[in-house]
């Protein structure tokens, strides 16, 4: 469960979230929508404790932002996969590499690495792949590289700051229904998208950032 309580986040005296309450729970897929600097990356940020809030408290499973040590949060972000705009491929290794290195950071037996990174790209269907370069894939192959690489650890939350933020329609659709089915397979999936397209029409659940506060969106 990832619960915000009382949350507000100030950077200097700009207030982007005020006193507000959210909360997931596992195996929920939900978008996170609002205009740019709404506050989505923020929220995302403050889940997998990059930032602290400035008042309430963040718990994601059993840590909570009012006590989490430097030392606890490689730990908190095995339970959280991560797929963030910035976060980029290694262009001078080859995909199987770039999915294996988080684990070899904490230190994992390459026998382990090797079961753990083959069906990482098993579940995003680029196993066939796995020796290219990752400058010789697709913008859509290099962002399921990306999104394999957050599930190499089988997170129980997924998170992902506009992952179709640089993919044309067709390639956007095929990255959401990729998160479709981690989902199903488990993995709650938390995305933030100013596509608006890809939402509408959805069952799935929409929280909408706005004026520092966060709503649950019905769709009719
Ligand atoms: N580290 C920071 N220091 C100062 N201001 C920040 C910082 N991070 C975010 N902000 C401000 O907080 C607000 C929310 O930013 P955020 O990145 O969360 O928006 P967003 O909803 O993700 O927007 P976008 O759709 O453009 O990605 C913006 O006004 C931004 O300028
Ligand atoms: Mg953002």
């Amino acid at each position: 469960m990832i619960t915000l309580s009382n949350v507000t986040m100030t950077f200097g005296n700009h207030p982007v979230l005020d006193d507000i309450f959210l909360q997931i729970k596992p195996g929920e897929f939900v978008f996170l929508v609002g205009q740019t600097g709404a506050g989505k990356s923020t929220l995302l940020r403050l889940m997998y404790m990059d930032i602290l809030p400035t008042e309430g408290i963040v718990s994601v499973g059993k840590y909570s932002s009012s006590n989490i040590e430097k030392r606890e949060k490689p730990y908190l972000r095995r339970t959280l996969g991560i797929v963030f705009q910035d976060y980029r491929l290694m262009e001078d290794r080859n995909v199987f590499d770039n999915v294996a290195f988080t684990l070899h950071v904490t230190g994992e037996k390459s026998k382990h690495i090797k079961k753990k990174v083959l069906h990482a790209l098993g579940d995003i269907g680029l196993a066939h792949q796995r020796n290219k370069m990752a400058h010789e894939l697709s913008g859509g192959e290099q962002q399921r590289v990306v999104i394999a690489r957050a599930l190499v650890n089988s997170p129980l939350f997924l998170l992902a700051d506009e992952p179709t933020g640089n993919l044309d329609p067709g390639t956007s659709h095929e990255i959401l229904q990729l998160l479709r089915d981690i989902n199903t397979r488990g993995t709650a999936v938390i995305m933030a998208t100013h596509n608006y397209d890809l939402v509408r029409r959805t069952n799935e659940r929409i929280v909408q950032v706005k004026n520092g506060k966060v709503y649950d969106v019905v769709m009719k």
